[in-house]
């Protein structure tokens, strides 16, 4: 060719978690461990297809596929909206809740930002630090500048409350703050019921916009009580809600998600929905079906939905088990490496405080992947694995 059109593109320094996923395939070693991506396995180390999924796909069978609405399936949104805010909410009932079918919590969150950046411009974006780094990308990529507000406090390995709390009322009124308000994602520690109370009070009085990133709906304590906070915050305030069927309904490549907006009225509500179906429309046209369907058919038929629920607790309560398990194989081979973090901390992700270079050592040495951070997903804990993981990581922390 005459002439190079994009010898100045730079090379992509890869993602901390998806690129590691990459590498983790590619190892050829037969007993690595992947305790990096965000993905639960199984006792056997599969993805589980769960039965209520396996259900709805029989049910959906081989229909038409036409395009779906901008916003998405009907059934779907109104699954999206009990599931979230309980169907019970007020903010339901008065009809003031604009809810989006997306591709994924990261599309969810995207639009949000999209949404974000062309009505209310200019203003500070805070996130978590630390936090799921897309956080940054995604408000960046609409044209926010982002900043942190304090919330691990390593010493204690739990929330640095009352640095984030400080935060958020210093950060200039008005500004975008992004809360997971479960299974904080890396950290696996949440806000106490009384600590969401207090940063909800900042967040009103500031007239902050609080978008929530909940991405693990019952994985902490179940489908119901994990929604809590978003449930109170919507009845005080207007906010953002992104939501994530890949871990709670194991639907990881089918990237179903939810955005909700609470709006003051109705009216608001219906002129909000229709910038979010203009977003979309401008950044893909509309969601995809299949997932689509299969969301729907769970959370809209009630034999279908307790199933799931059951399935979910299930997915918990092995989480649970494994953290006990580890942190039990752990003691027996120290008694020096502190391994309460593990058993405080919930949902897929304990943030361990390793270091880099020992988190490096795992991978090289034993071939056991967590994210650079710290962070280990234990939702890839198994029997059979636990051993293996609980060795490499008491060389790594006595090294
Ligand atoms: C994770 O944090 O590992 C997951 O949420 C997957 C992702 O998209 O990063």
């Amino acid at each position: 060719m005459a002439e190079s059109l994009f010898g100045h593109v730079e090379p992509f320094a890869g993602d901390p978690i998806l690129s590691l996923n990459d590498s983790f395939k590619a190892d050829p070693r037969a007993e690595k461990v992947n305790l990096s991506i965000g993905v639960y396995t199984d006792e056997k180390g599969r993805i589980p297809v769960l039965g209520s999924v396996r259900a709805a796909y029989e049910r959906i069978g081989f229909a038409e596929r036409p395009y779906l609405p901008m916003d998405g399936h009907a059934g779907y949104r109104e699954g999206v909206q009990k599931l979230v805010f309980g169907a019970n909410h007020p903010a339901l009932a008065a009809r003031c809740v604009a809810t989006i079918q997306t591709i994924g919590g990261t599309g969810a969150v995207g639009i949000a930002a999209d949404f974000l950046a062309k009505h209310v411009p200019g203003r500070t974006v805070l996130v978590s630090d630390p936090t799921w780094e897309n956080h940054h990308g995604l408000f960046q990529r609409a044209g926010f500048k982002t900043t942190t507000y304090p919330y691990w406090d390593r010493a204690n390995r739990s929330v640095d409350f009352a640095g984030m709390v400080e935060a958020l009322e210093s950060a200039e009124a008005g500004s975008i703050v992004v809360i997971q308000p479960v299974c904080h994602n890396p950290t696996g520690v949440d806000l106490s019921e009384e600590q969401q109370a207090a940063v909800s009070d900042v967040l009103v009085a500031k007239g902050h916009i609080a978008v929530f990133d909940m991405a693990y709906q019952g994985f902490g304590t179940g489908v119901e009580a994990d929604a809590a906070f978003v449930r109170r915050y919507a009845e005080r305030a207007s906010c953002l809600v992104a939501n994530s069927f890949s871990k709670n309904l194991s639907l990881y490549g089918e990237r179903c998600g939810g955005l909700s907006v609470v709006c003051r009225d109705a009216d608001e509500a219906e002129r909000v929905l229709g910038q979010l179906k203009l977003a979309v429309r401008r950044s893909y046209s509309s969601p995809p079906m299949t997932g689509g369907l299969l969301v729907a058919a769970v959370l809209g038929d009630d034999e279908l939905r307790a199933q799931w629920t059951r399935e979910v607790d299930e997915m918990r309560t092995r989480m649970d088990a494994m953290r006990k398990l580890l942190a039990e194989r752990i003691r027996a081979l120290s008694n020096g490496v502190d391994v309460d973090f593990l058993l405080s901390q919930r949902g897929m992700f304990s943030f361990t405080g390793l270091s880099e270079q020992r988190v490096r050592d795992m991978r090289e040495k034993d071939g056991v992947y967590l994210v650079g951070s710290g962070r280990m997903c234990v939702a890839g804990l198994n029997e059979e694995n636990v051993p293996k993981v609980a060795e490499s990581f008491v060389a790594a922390s006595q090294a």
